[in-house]
């Protein structure tokens, strides 16, 4: 076999066989196909496409060319939940108490942040003492115990997605759906769920634009999980602006608690409510979805919820004073109120440049090697079409670095456009799409 042939192959709009796709991902990884033949058939695929057989090969190769985890020692259906990832995304430090507390298992292995994006893993250690470094067998054992646990990856998953992506993102071929999809999910099935639930992020800051594009990858990702064997749902999200109010760990983290006690920002509220009825329908929790909503409603107002954060943070060895009393929380020294430039209705929020405000006042890393600052961040309480006077306070800032306030201030002033004339809020829940069709809302 050839890595040339394949090439062609593909420029042709040729379909590229299974044993093919072992070729090529195996050599690659073994680095024994060179970057420039690989950058070639990347370019192929981005033009030509991938179909449905191929997508589902490629993804199988590069989820097998690492470890791939067993929860099987888990008792129960254990449902996963997986985001494109965003600005001032706080859902998993709610759902998983949240799911959990309805009696559906969540055993979930995160990441760190980079760049403007924020990461789970940070937030929880945001906890003093929050250990995220437990063993398969303490996490087997606590998810057992508590229904939830979140940990850090430590075994090497999906080794060629990661090199791939990298040549993707130097070769401008990320933005193809199949390529996208067999990324996502080849680390998501790796990672080991009984069933897949996926917020599909759409907007101006995510990898599709719009709801077509949204919905074009949503199914192709439901199809792979499907044909692999593993029921997957997706829920097409607004990423237009930053969910919640807080970007940042501490305060994300105090923004969860707040959430968990029915008193968080709306648009956080219903997006978690929406994928937590979604999970524990999918593990079993519920007959119907509805019963499930049901559930997630007693527990966020009957102190559930927030009682099995408090259980979980105990059980990784956190101190729950900072769930119990969230003053207790790290918190920079300087606040500094945003106020409104200008009077009228909100018509943009450039999330990514408000996350890279919020990296450069210490909530965030630009380089991997850098530490993260837990007490600072952004608050930024406005969102698309409500209605603001100039000088209104619309945000804080808050950091440990007084020389930065102002290059801050100046990007969150820039990241956001006014108009005189009403501007619509806009809808956060978009589509859902299941292996039998998509329902949009
Ligand atoms: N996220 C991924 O993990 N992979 C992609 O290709 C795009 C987004
Ligand atoms: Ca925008």
């Amino acid at each position: 076999m050839r890595m040339y042939d394949i090439i062609a192959k593909k420029k042709h709009g040729g379909v590229i066989t299974d044993a093919e796709f072992d070729f090529f991902i195996n050599g690659y990884i073994k680095d024994e196909i060179p970057e420039y033949q690989v950058s070639a058939l990347l370019m192929a695929i981005y033009f030509q496409g991938l179909n449905r057989e191929e997508t589902v090969a490629l993804t199988h190769k590069i989820m097998h060319s690492g470890d791939v985890i067993d929860l099987s020692a888990i008792e129960g259906i254990k449902v996963d939940k997986h985001s494109s990832g965003g600005v001032g995304d706080t859902t998993t430090l709610i759902l998983a108490p949240l799911v959990a507390s309805c009696g559906v298992p969540v055993a979930k292995m995160s990441g760190r942040g980079l760049g403007h994006t924020g990461g789970t893993l940070d937030k929880l250690e945001a906890i003093e003492n929050f250990n995220i470094n437990l063993t398969i067998e303490e996490f087997t054992e606590q998810v057992n115990k508590h229904h939830v646990s979140v940990i850090g990856q430590t075994k090497n998953i999906a080794p060629a997605d990661k090199k791939l992506y990298a040549l993707r993102d130097v070769t401008a071929t990320v933005d193809n759906i199949g390529l996208i999809a067999a990324s996502i999910m080849s680390k998501k099935l790796a990672a080991g769920s009984d069933k897949i639930v996926l917020d599909v992020k759409m907007g101006s800051g995510a990898f599709v634009k719009n709801l077509e594009g949204a919905i074009e990858l949503a199914q192709v990702m439901v199809n792979i999980g499907t044909d692999m064997g593993r029921e997957t749902v997706a829920i097409i999200t607004d990423m237009e602006q930053p969910l919640g109010c807080a970007i940042g760990n501490a305060i994300e983290v105090k923004e969860a608690i707040e959430t968990l006690k029915n008193n968080g920002p709306e648009d956080l509220t219903d997006l978690c409510k929406t994928f937590a009825t979604q999970m524990i329908y999918m593990g079993g929790g519920a007959a119907s979805e509805k019963e499930a909503l049901q559930m997630v409603e007693e527990n966020l107002s009957n102190g559930k919820a927030l009682a099995k954060l408090v259980e979980f943070v105990e059980a990784q060895g956190g101190n729950k004073e900072n769930v119990l009393n969230p003053e207790t929380l790290p918190y920079a020294s300087q606040v500094k109120d945003i106020l409104a430039k200008e009077s009228g209705y909100i018509k943009d929020i450039q999330s990514d440049e408000i996350g890279i405000a919020a990296m450069i006042l210490g909530a965030g890393r630009e380089k991997i090697t850098d530490t993260i600052d837990m007490g600072a961040g952004i608050y930024f309480y406005k969102k698309i079409g409500d209605q603001v006077k100039k000088g209104d306070v619309i945000g804080q800032i808050i950091t440990n670095k007084a020389d930065k306030i102002a290059q801050a201030e100046k990007i969150v002033d820039e990241a956001l456009q006014y108009s005189n004339d009403k501007i619509e809020h806009r809808k956060l829940i978009l589509a859902k799409v299941t292996k039998d069709g998509v329902e949009k809302y």
